[in-house]
């Protein structure tokens, strides 16, 4: 049998006596050191995939014990588990994202979740630049500071919860200046708020988890050819220019993606670089190389390398789309 049990902070008496029958315990070094686990008794979870793998090859009679933090089922290792054809039984914990909303009293049904946990920063800080409400699980390189430095410029304030469940725990809220400066204990999470949490709540919808989509904009046809050859979605950024780049901006916008609209900002050292492009010259993809771009002024020939390129005409408008190859 395999018990995933979740476990925000301190492991509680019922988890000390599941872990004391079992033939294999799975956690982190922390854990298994704070719990005494015998070294012949241990996997070390570090990359949920190889260890789903080393508790598949267990014998199916074992008593195995998983402990993962918060939450299993939310960016745990069940789904990796799951992956192997593992059913395991699950005591959850509540998430450290729930957790980190309720120590500063903020519903967070309106809000992103997202994970820089051995991932790249881009994605959280191109949401947190789109959406008011958005949770980040961090890691040591990819946390608090790193959100604070891709944000600079954004009025931003920061919820920074800190070993929550343990001892240590810690929750502050920080404005940009302070987020950027403040070195955060591990684990954490990060929420990035366009609102302190004690300003009234922002309206919201209530039907669908997460945040309220911008109005539809009324767009031009070209635009909207532009934005189907794109095609933004959420955790992308747009640098948007030229004469279509108000009418594209709005529906990368409305499709959760992060607008710039001023597409020489990224250019500068640590800048975010774009994902997507629609711009009136060729001239602004000078040493970026975004995944799409939508040119409407005169090309040059040739056109950047390293691109499917295509020509077409919209309502008397030449669209030259650029795809990465
Ligand atoms: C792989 S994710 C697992 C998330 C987990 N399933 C949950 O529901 O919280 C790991 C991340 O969760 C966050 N985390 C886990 N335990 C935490 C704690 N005690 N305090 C603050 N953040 C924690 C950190 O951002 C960490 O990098």
């Amino acid at each position: 049998m395999i018990t995933v049990h979740g476990l925000l902070g301190v492991p509680g008496d019922g988890l000390r006596a599941a872990v004391s029958h079992a033939d294999r315990v799975v956690a982190g070094s922390r854990q298994l050191d704070a719990l005494d686990v015998p070294a012949a008794r241990r996997i070390r979870l570090g990359a949920p995939r190889l260890a789903a793998e080393l508790v598949a090859d267990l014998p199916p009679e074992a008593d195995v014990v998983v402990i993962a933090s918060g939450d299993p089922l939310f960016f745990g290792v069940v789904r990796a588990l799951r992956l192997h054809g593992l059913r395991p039984r699950v005591i959850p914990a509540p998430s450290s994202i729930a957790t980190a909303f309720a120590a500063v009293g903020l519903p967070w049904d309106d809000a992103v979740v997202v994970s820089a946990h051995g991932r790249p920063l881009a994605t959280a800080a191109n949401l947190a630049r789109a959406h008011p409400k958005v949770a980040v699980l961090t890691s040591a390189d990819n946390g608090l500071r790193e959100l604070a430095a891709a944000l600079a410029g954004q009025d931003r304030w920061y919820v920074l919860a800190e070993r929550l469940g343990e001892p240590e725990e810690r929750v502050r809220v920080l404005d940009g200046t302070a987020a950027a400066t403040t070195e955060p204990s591990e684990p954490n999470v990060v929420l990035v708020l366009a609102a302190r949490p004690d300003e009234p709540d922002a309206a919201w919808a209530g039907v669908i988890a997460g945040p309220d989509r911008a109005p539809r904009p009324q767009v031009s046809a070209a635009a909207a050819v532009a934005f189907a050859r794109l095609l933004p979605e959420p955790g992308e950024l747009v640098w948007a220019t030229g004469e279509l780049g108000a009418d594209v901006a709005a529906l990368a916008a409305w499709a959760g993606a992060a607008i710039d609209r001023d597409a020489t900002i990224p250019r500068r050292a640590a800048a975010p670089v774009a994902d997507v492009v629609v711009a009136g010259t060729a001239d602004v993809l000078d040493g970026v190389s975004p995944r799409a771009a939508v040119l409407t002024g005169r090309v040059p020939e040739p056109l950047p390398a390293g691109y499917h390129w295509t020509g077409e005409s919209v309502a008397g408008l030449l669209l030259t789309t650029g795809v990465r190859a």
